[in-house]
């Protein structure tokens, strides 16, 4: 569907006026010019607060073009407003899987410098196509998911140009996959179902940062909050935070509520579909529709309707219902509105920065993941202290010389 030019400028400035750090950025880009005669795509989730990215990057002078990342995280009002901008988008709510990957292919033909990636999926296109390496300086990734695919690449001698892994940089899990998928995971939980959190049984697949994050808000709002890991590690942090822990075969049987958010594949499939009460409601906040099987739903059910938008209901033979959120894609970006402002503001800081350092420092930073340069992830905490409401002390000339001391007190 058309967007509203009109809504989604006023989105885009909603987003702008709460992203202070990126436009701090912004400003300096506009002096600076750091993207001068380079082309940058980004495959992104397309909505207001991207386009404060799209329009940072490209006021430091880059070409910047934007395909869609999840053929339901697209905001089409602040679609039309950023192309009225005049860069170059393609994403619709709602596209085809075909439609998604025409937008790829279309980002990849523009022959970028900088790839600016979601998920790794513009970088695997790039990598299957004939070519190679082309005049890309390089490419940065935002998701744990993309970064895991980035490393399979490395690790086989695979991989074709230096990339950087925003995602592990503490100014971005610690707070985007934290707070940002544990905020927005549970509003759009909250949107496409209407119903009440309090007193069900809430099974939150995987501990991870994100994890963390969603087990959090939802005991907040007065869930049963069970986890379910394969990582012992993890398994031991989350119990020790106050939940309990269990395989999801015993989860399933009293869950009310499933939220995977692992990053794996599988993780909800046929002998836990068997086991779910009835009204059971299955949610995925991981980057990929491929946590809960709807192969195995769909083989398992015997009819299907949509009970609500984002809420598609499976009745299977023994008459039990399961409800399905946003077909399993991204729950907070599909039914809400993808993670709140000021955590966004820091997540697009640190990738303007990093494409940045790709636009000045790319063609000689060697063909490998690269972490974010301290100093950058230092700086975007610096900027953010003020607006987030906090202050740091300076170390006295005593605690930096303690600091730097092996002598401990008596
Ligand atoms: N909004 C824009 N990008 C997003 C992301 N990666 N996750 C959640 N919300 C977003």
């Amino acid at each position: 569907m058309a967007g509203d030019l009109g809504r989604g400028r006023l989105k885009i400035e909603w987003a702008r006026s709460h992203m202070p750090v990126l436009e701090g950025i912004r400003a300096r880009f506009e002096r600076e010019k750091p993207f001068e005669g380079l082309v940058l795509s980004a495959v992104l989730h397309v909505e207001a607060k991207t386009c404060a990215l799209a329009l940072a990057l490209r006021a430091g002078g880059a070409d910047v073009r934007l395909a869609a990342g999840n053929p339901l995280s697209t905001d089409d009002d602040a679609v039309a407003a950023v192309r009225d901008e005049g860069v170059e988008t393609h994403a619709v709510r709602g596209e085809s899987v075909a439609e998604y990957r025409q937008g790829l292919a279309t980002l990849l033909a523009a022959d970028p410098h900088i790839i600016v990636d979601d998920g790794a999926d513009l970088v695997a296109l790039a990598h299957g196509r004939a070519g190679g390496r082309g005049r890309i300086r390089g490419s940065t990734e935002e998701t744990t998911t993309g970064v895991i695919r980035l490393r399979a690449l490395e690790r086989s001698g695979q991989l074709l140009f230096p990339a950087i892994d925003v995602n592990d940089a503490d100014m971005k899990h610690l707070f985007d996959n934290r707070y940002g998928t544990g905020q927005s995971t549970l509003e759009g939980f909250l949107a496409a179902t209407n119903l009440l959190v309090a007193g069900k049984v809430c099974v939150v697949a995987g501990y991870g940062w994100c994890g963390k994050g969603v087990a959090a808000r939802f005991r907040g709002l007065g869930a049963d909050v069970i986890v379910t890991e394969i990582d012992p590690v993890r398994a031991i942090e989350a119990r020790l935070d106050g939940f309990r822990v269990l395989r999801m075969l015993d989860a399933a049987r009293e869950a009310d509520i499933v939220v995977t958010v692992t990053g794996s594949t599988g993780v909800v499939r046929a002998e836990h579909l068997k086991v779910l009460k009835d009204g059971c409601l299955l949610a995925n906040s991981g980057h990929f529709d491929v946590e809960v099987s709807r192969r195995d739903l769909e083989g398992l059910a015997v009819s299907h309707r949509t009970a609500r938008p984002n809420v598609e209901e499976y009745r299977l033979a023994d008459g039990r219902r399961v409800y399905l959120l946003a077909e399993g894609r991204l729950v907070n970006l599909a039914a809400g509105q993808g993670h709140p402002v000021e955590i966004m503001d820091l997540s697009f800081a640190l990738q303007a920065l990093s494409a940045e350092l790709l636009a000045k420092e790319g063609t000689s930073l060697a063909v490998r993941v690269h972490a974010v340069p301290p100093e950058l992830d230092r700086a975007v905490a610096r900027a953010a202290l003020g607006p987030l409401g906090a202050a740091v002390d300076e170390p006295t000339r005593e605690q930096l010389k303690y600091a730097d001391s092996w002598e401990g007190g008596t």
